[in-house]
């Protein structure tokens, strides 16, 4: 272990060294102690730090291999994409795969194990996976063109890239090491929109989440929207500031519900509170059930809150069925993310809604107030559909073969 203490006989040692000190001030022992703190935590890093092949540096060699991975899914599968559809098609897979798992009953699968495209003819055919032939459609090809890393890997290596595309995330950690699945998961580990929280919290809790980490991972719904909730419209977000990772989810998901953003009575649909934007019958009982709803509205204008519990949540959830004691921490192969700026921190009511629009729900702490953006009514656009999601693989899971997917499809950014 590197340290910036003089070695026991080092005859160049400063004065303060002496076995019996001349009674020190208390400042001047002080800063000894933060002198060591500072060497301790400055020489663990530095000793383990590793140049790879590509000349980039990383704690563990065995992370070496994710570069030109990042390489290429930056500069061909996210391309321009600034927390579009993109980078949300590749943060929903890897919830999918993932909660492929129970604790209690081992035929559930391996959880973050690659399961959803390995055996996408069968997983991609279950109601609640679908949309996710869009991300199949996205990753395969890359997939098929990175072998050196196990598809349950890349699956989670690049939902947490995703993440870094998208301002306001914590920087994410990547642990790696996942070991592809054997089987698919049965029908029925992925929650869907039109199950009740028992139901939910029951499913999430037999993966290992409980219901604050299941509100936490909600989050994700502030970089998300619907293409196949209502049938005639895509790209239908679930806040106002899709491509933010703002606590705006959380405050507009708690407004009275007044517009659909088209048809009516599309299961696992209610009310919006503004034009164009979907709510999910789930979310809106998360912030309305009396189990979960302190926890959601905990999220209101409390961005560091809802960033680093989502962190905290999202690195268990990429986990899960997985032996983290054989895995590796890769988080500084990701790249930086994205600051929100201190402005957009601040929470508000969308042009056209107030504080009378809440329906309060969480009994112990009142909902926060908040400014009313000014401007007129708005009606939020839908997000842009990236052409990248469509291919050989369909919603009801035919032509989703890995092996089959012509790698030849790797898409060049000009597509974007
Ligand atoms: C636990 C209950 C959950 C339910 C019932 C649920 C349900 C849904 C539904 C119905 C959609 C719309 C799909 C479509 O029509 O295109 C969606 C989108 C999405 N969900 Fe969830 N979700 C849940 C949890 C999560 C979690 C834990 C994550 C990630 C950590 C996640 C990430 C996303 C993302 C990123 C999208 C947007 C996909 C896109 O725009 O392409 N969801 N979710
Ligand atoms: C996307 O990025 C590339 C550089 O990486 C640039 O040449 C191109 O103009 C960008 N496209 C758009 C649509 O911004
Ligand atoms: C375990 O899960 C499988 C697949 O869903 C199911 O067929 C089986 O009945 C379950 N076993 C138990 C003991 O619940």
């Amino acid at each position: 272990m590197r340290s910036l203490e003089p070695k026991v006989g080092d005859n160049t040692k400063p004065s303060w060294c002496s076995p019996v000190p001349a009674a020190p001030t208390p400042m001047f022992s002080k800063s000894l102690v933060v002198l060591a703190a500072l060497a301790t935590v400055l020489a663990s890093p530095l000793e383990r730090r590793v140049t790879c092949a590509g000349g980039q540096t990383t704690s563990n060699e065995a992370c070496c291999v994710l570069f030109p991975v990042l390489e290429d899914i930056q500069a061909n599968l996210f391309g321009n994409d600034t927390c579009g559809d993109a980078s949300h098609t590749a943060l929903r897979v890897s919830f999918h795969d993932a909660i492929g798992f129970s604790m209690t009953n081992k035929s559930f699968g391996t959880g973050a194990d690659g399961s959803i495209f390995l055996f996408g003819e069968t997983e991609l055919s279950y109601p609640a996976n679908l949309g996710i032939a869009d991300a199949f459609n996205l990753e395969a090809p890359f997939i098929n063109g990175h072998p050196e890393i196990s598809v349950a890997d890349f699956i989670q290596f690049t939902a947490a890239v995703s993440l870094t595309k998208c301002p306001g995330v914590a920087q994410p950690t990547f642990m790696f090491g996942r070991v592809d699945a054997k089987a698919p998961a049965p029908i029925g580990t992925v929650p869907q929109p039109t199950d009740n929280i028992p139901v939910i919290l029951a499913r999430m809790g037999d993966a290992g989440l409980n219901a604050q980490e299941t509100v936490a991972l909600i989050a994700s719904h502030s970089i998300a929207g619907a293409d196949d909730i209502d049938p005639n419209l895509q790209g239908l977000p679930f806040d106002s500031t899709p491509s933010t990772f703002d606590t705006q989810f959380f405050v507009e998901t708690q407004l009275r519900g007044t517009v659909f953003p088209g048809s009516a009575g599309n299961a696992g649909e209610v009310m919006a509170p503004i034009k164009g934007e979907l709510r999910l019958l789930s979310d809106s009982n998360f912030a309305r059930d009396s189990s979960t709803s302190c926890f959601f509205q905990a999220n209101v204008n409390n961005q560091q809150l809802m960033a680093n519990n989502f962190k905290a949540a999202f690195a268990k959830m990429q986990s899960l069925g997985q032996d983290v004691s054989k895995m590796v921490d890769c988080s500084d192969v990701l790249p930086p993310v994205i600051p929100l700026p201190g402005a957009q921190q601040a929470a508000f009511f969308p042009s056209g809604t107030d504080q009378e629009d809440v329906e309060q729900a969480c009994a112990t702490a009142a909902f926060p107030s908040l400014p009313v953006l000014p401007g007129p009514l708005e009606t939020v656009a839908s997000i842009f559909q990236d052409p990248a999601t469509d291919g050989n693989c369909d919603d009801d899971g035919s032509g989703c073969v890995l092996s089959e997917f012509p790698t030849a499809a790797k898409r060049s950014s000009s597509e974007l």
